[in-house]
């Protein structure tokens, strides 16, 4: 396969800028073309695409969000909103997809690859890393190391009042933000949807803690549980603590990716890019262990990654 199209989609992360420009250089090094196609499968609905030089994707590695655009798009998500896109594919040429996003673009994906035939390989961009297969997501570290930002800051500020300090974070139905942010914000509570929990256990446990002479507490609580705002009522009201609620939100989802989304991005990129020219289809590059890996795309969208149990026994014995 010579002629290639490249599209980001679902919410955006920071390195998919780093992963597209990754996939555009190493076609045209390769001697292929590459199209970028703009607002994720909108685009090839709405025939948003043009063809890119290396030019094209210059300064951008350095950026967050990503310069193709990207959307939820509900015509695609018809089998007729799927082959007209096929259709607009085919009459510039265009052979074959490499589409970044989280689970439910490669879903996208792999129902586009079985009803058309047309060669896919995806790249797992989400902030959430809850792409099964994978020990890493696109975007996922940054957000991280954003969470923690705040973190800090919120921890100057809850210990100068003796509060708790509620953190709401992203992660969709996935834990794993919470968790990383949980161990490197040294968070005393961190409540998250792979585990259940009593809230009365949770604010009695408060309540001892300051009893036992801690000056400020905080507790981050991953999006998939519920409601920050309402869980920081609920501890104020039960444990007539002073508490403040700080919902992250987008913030999470912007900023200049790390070195980690830089380089990993960039590795994934590449391999996306060869494999689909050396006619590879129906796969998701990932990394397992420190190493690039290729995951079956059928496998990826229909597995559940569970959070890695070691990481929530270490965020709740550092307390
Ligand atoms: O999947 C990434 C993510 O940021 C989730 O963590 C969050 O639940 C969701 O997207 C927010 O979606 P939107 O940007 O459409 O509000």
């Amino acid at each position: 396969i010579k002629n290639i199209g490249v599209l980001t989609s679902g919410g955006d992360s920071p390195g998919m800028n780093a992963a597209a420009r990754a996939v555009v250089r190493t076609v045209l090094y390769e001697g292929g073309k590459v199209w970028g196609i703009y607002d994720g499968y909108r685009g090839l609905l709405d025939e948003k695409m043009e063809e890119l030089t290396s030019r094209s994707v210059a300064d951008i590695l350095q950026r967050g969000g990503t310069f193709l655009g990207t959307a939820r798009c509900k015509r695609f998500m018809t089998p007729e909103g799927r082959m007209e896109a096929y259709e607009n594919m085919k009459k510039r040429g265009i052979e074959g997809l490499v589409v970044i996003g989280g689970d439910g673009s490669l879903r996208g994906a792999s129902k586009l690859s079985a009803e058309t035939g047309v060669p896919i390989v995806g790249l797992p961009g989400t902030i959430d890393n809850d792409v099964w297969g994978t020990d890493y997501t696109i975007g996922c570290d940054t957000a991280a190391n954003t969470i923690i930002d705040a973190i800090n800051k919120l921890r100057d500020t809850a210990s100068a009042h003796s509060r708790i300090a509620v953190v709401e974070v992203m992660g969709r139905r996935c834990g794993w933000l919470a968790t990383l942010a949980g161990i490197a914000g040294g968070a005393e509570v961190v409540l998250i949807p792979e585990r259940e929990f009593d809230l009365d256990d949770v604010c009695a446990n408060l309540v001892k803690s300051y009893e036992n002479g801690r000056r400020y507490s905080l507790v981050v609580v991953a999006e998939g549980v519920g409601s920050g705002i309402d869980i920081g009522k609920y501890i104020e009201e039960k444990t007539q603590m002073d508490v403040r609620v700080s919902v992250l939100g987008h913030i999470q989802r912007g900023g200049s990716p790390t070195v980690q989304d830089r380089v990993k991005a960039s590795q994934l990129g590449e391999k996306a890019a060869l494999a689909l020219m050396a006619g590879q289809t129906d796969v998701v590059f990932g990394f397992n262990k420190g190493k690039v890996v290729a995951i079956n795309l059928h496998d990826a969208i229909t597995n559940k990654k569970p959070l890695d149990p070691e990481y929530i026994e270490l965020a709740d014995m550092l307390v």
